[in-house]
């Protein structure tokens, strides 16, 4: 049976990826292809409870250390549990971050070196790697500007701008290094961006 595609979602907080996940899964289900969608942290029982854990702003003990394990954890479970089934029933999967979250957040933002998250990041996933990943790159601000009003900030949103322009740093260095991460500037109108990951799809699936 052929393989299901494996797609993520990436970039900073705000960036707008809901909006495009949305916008593509509609488009899947025109084409009546069978899909699924998830999100990480999260996407399993164990990772909902994880993900609660991470996302708590009373946390703010929390060690980096820690964090890293807990993103890592729900990560392990979701792509046992869920993503691996899925591609080998040739379902495509649509993911709203993976592991090149934790390169970018924790990786670069947090410090943590990318010795260590890449060799977590293979351990967690069994080495199941993104067919294509979406970077859906923005300047910080304009992306603070879009998540006012929706709420509440949460524990790592709470850390700010300029730590925000830290992960956007780590998500393009590397960028640099990963032939399937696109880069799409996240600045333009919703329905533009949209036909250009359509069109980079169509591209991989011939
Ligand atoms: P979420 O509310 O899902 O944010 P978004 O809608 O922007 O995806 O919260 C997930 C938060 O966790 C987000 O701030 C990014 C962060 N994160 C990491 O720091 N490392 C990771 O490995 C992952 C998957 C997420």
């Amino acid at each position: 049976m052929k393989k299901g595609l494996f797609i993520t979602f990436e970039g900073i907080d705000g960036c707008g990826k809901s909006t495009q996940i949305t916008l593509l899964k509609e488009k899947f289900s025109s084409e009546n292809k069978e899909f699924i969608e998830v999100r990480e942290p999260g996407g399993t029982r164990v990772g909902e409870k994880i993900r609660n854990i991470l996302l708590d702003r009373k946390n703010d003990s929390m060690t980096r250390m820690a964090e890293l394990l807990l993103f890592e954890a729900a990560r392990a479970q979701i792509t046992e549990e869920v993503i691996i089934p899925a591609i080998g029933n040739g379902v495509n999967v649509i993911c709203d971050r993976f592991y090149d979250s934790t390169t970018a957040y924790q990786g670069y933002a947090n410090k943590m070196g990318r010795d260590l998250t890449d060799f977590l990041n293979l351990k967690a996933t069994s080495e199941t790697s993104p067919d294509i990943t979406f970077l859906l790159d923005i300047d910080p601000e304009l992306a603070w500007k879009r998540r006012m009003g929706r709420g509440e900030e949460d524990r790592i949103e709470m850390l700010g701008l300029s730590y925000q322009e830290e992960v956007r740093t780590g998500y393009l260095e590397l960028a640099k290094s990963e032939e399937r991460i696109v880069i799409i500037d996240a600045s333009r109108d919703p329905e533009v961006i949209h036909e250009e990951i359509v069109k980079h799809i169509w591209d991989l699936t011939g």
